[in-house]
């Protein structure tokens, strides 16, 4: 299969500490016993490839085991570079050919299935026939895996067109071939479903079913049966495509950060303060004239941070830092010396590891769950948060694994700007030219350099753009 293009992946499955039993994934997940096979439904370019690894890439931060299943990389096997006469329904090679793909692919997904951690797998080809969606069914029934049929349908030529220019051109399908022939030869092969293609309807009533219909302005649901399937619904109706940024930013260097401890709800030092007064421009020059709400948390760094920002406002609990429980107020050095267990057992297992009476980075991306919904139903947020805060929505954005993500850097004194387009998140760091201490503390250590500037920040430029870009 074609990995490399295919936005499936298992780069961000959850590390296998997180078994799930019946009724939970050990977070407050309830999950069920079940197993759950998403069945894409629609013509080419309706946005379904996109949807699945959205829905893959929401569950596994959710350390719900899920994995997508593209019946198109299995037919790239035999048949890499398709004409549009390769859809034709009376080419008789073609169908077979397509046939065996689908085949393949849900026998791979049986297998899948087989472990009892994978608890979701998304089938992502058009199966836009009812015979094909029958098909699909009586072999879930048959394994004992429930369906949910997600169709997309959407008419709009503008969005059509788009979504072909966005993804379309750049498909292993057309590799080497002229852009323009190409999305010629596209269209062709939607015109091929087109002729074939069923939606959902009455004569399917007995399955279960959500149909999107003109990118959620309607949505049309039908026998949700279990709360992993609502949760699946419920996040597959607030998804939109508008083209928005999301900008991240920790607040201002504060008191606590200049002695090292953590927790608290200190106020901004004097270099924070500069921060908060350079922050607005940093975003203007970003985020040009963009209308755009910012999102703080309850706390007084995040409030003093956006203070100058010439937005909307909006103050959420649910933001404000991990509560780091006993060890709130402590230096790391000091948490070492007076929790020695909780200090090395917080190192091994940093996602996981739970302070007294606190909360770990697990329990943090539970209660960030409405955030990242409110977040998919928004457009352009700027969000003023805190270091582990920041590190679980960043999680989100790009699949970062639940080893790597608790001890990513990120520094103060620095705009984030998340951009999300088709199968990837465009990452780019904007640095306020204002020094600040690096409250990182590098696995294994104490973190005496609490104190110390960072020598990147000193004399950096005030704008040093990266962009990354993580296949999804
Ligand atoms: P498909 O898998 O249906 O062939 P893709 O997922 O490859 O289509 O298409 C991605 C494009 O679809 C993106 O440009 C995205 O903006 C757009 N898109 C996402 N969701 C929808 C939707 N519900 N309806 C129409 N287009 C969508
Ligand atoms: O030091 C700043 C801070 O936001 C603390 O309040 C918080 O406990 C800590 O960072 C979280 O980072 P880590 O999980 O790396 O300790
Ligand atoms: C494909 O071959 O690209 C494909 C997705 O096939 P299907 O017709 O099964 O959707």
């Amino acid at each position: 299969t074609s990995t490399a293009w295919s936005p499936q992946g298992e780069f961000m499955l959850p590390s296998s500490r997180t078994r799930p039993n019946s009724k939970t994934n050990g977070v407050g997940v309830q999950v069920e016993d079940t197993r759950i096979c998403v069945v894409m439904v629609g013509l080419p370019a309706r946005g379904k490839s996109l949807i699945a690894q959205k829905v893959v890439r929401y569950l596994g931060w959710l350390s719900i085991t899920a994995r997508c299943f593209n019946v198109g990389s299995y037919r790239r096997n035999d048949t890499p570079h398709p004409t549009a006469d390769f859809f034709d329904t009376s080419n008789k090679e073609g169908e077979r050919l397509r046939m065996a793909a689908a085949e393949a692919a849900v026998a791979d997904m049986m297998r899948w299935f087989k472990s009892p951690n994978n608890l979701i797998a998304i089938l992502d080809a058009t199966n836009s026939t009812k015979s094909r969606r029958r098909w699909i069914k009586d072999r879930c029934d048959a394994e004992g895996v429930e369906t949910l049929f997600v169709e997309s349908k959407c008419e709009d030529e503008d969005v059509i067109m788009s979504n072909i220019r966005e993804v379309k051109l750049t498909s292993p399908d057309y590799e080497g071939q002229d852009p323009e022939q190409a999305a010629l030869d596209f269209r062709q092969r939607i015109t091929m479903y087109e002729r074939v293609y069923e939606t959902l309807d009455e004569d399917e009533s007995d399955m279960t079913y959500c149909k999107i219909i003109d990118v959620g302005s309607q949505v049309i649901i039908n026998r949700i049966q279990d709360y992993l399937q609502s949760r699946v619904v419920y996040y597959l109706m607030n998804l939109h495509i508008k083209p928005r940024s999301i900008w991240i930013s920790r607040h201002g260097e504060s008191m606590y950060n200049l002695s090292g401890q953590i927790g608290g709800d200190a106020n901004l030092s004097e270099r924070g303060q500069r921060y908060a007064q350079v922050l607005p421009d940093l975003v203007k020059q970003s985020a040009g004239d963009r209308p755009l709400t910012v999102w703080t948390s309850t706390l007084k760094r995040t409030a003093q941070t956006a203070h100058h920002l010439p937005y909307e406002k909006l103050s959420w609990k649910a933001l404000d830092e991990l509560d780091s429980g006993v060890c709130d107020g402590l230096t790391y050095a000091d948490i070492e010396q007076q929790y020695p267990h909780d200090f090395k057992a917080r190192d091994e297992d940093k996602y996981n590891y739970r302070y007294t009476g606190g909360e770990s980075y697990r329990d943090v991306v539970i209660r960030l769950e409405p955030i990242i919904m409110e977040l998919e139903r928004s457009e352009n947020i700027l969000i003023v948060t805190h270091q582990a805060v920041l590190r679980c929505i960043y999680a989100y954005f790009m699949g970062s694994a639940q080893d790597k993500s608790p001890w990513m850097e990120v520094p103060l004194h620095c705009l984030i700007k998340l951009t999300p387009r088709a199968y990837k998140t465009e990452e780019e760091r904007i640095y306020a030219d204002v020094p600040a201490v690096s409250t990182w503390r590098e696995k294994g250590s104490k973190a005496e350099h609490a104190n110390t500037p960072d020598p990147s920040r000193l004399g950096s430029p005030s704008i040093k753009a990266e962009s990354k870009e993580v296949p999804q």
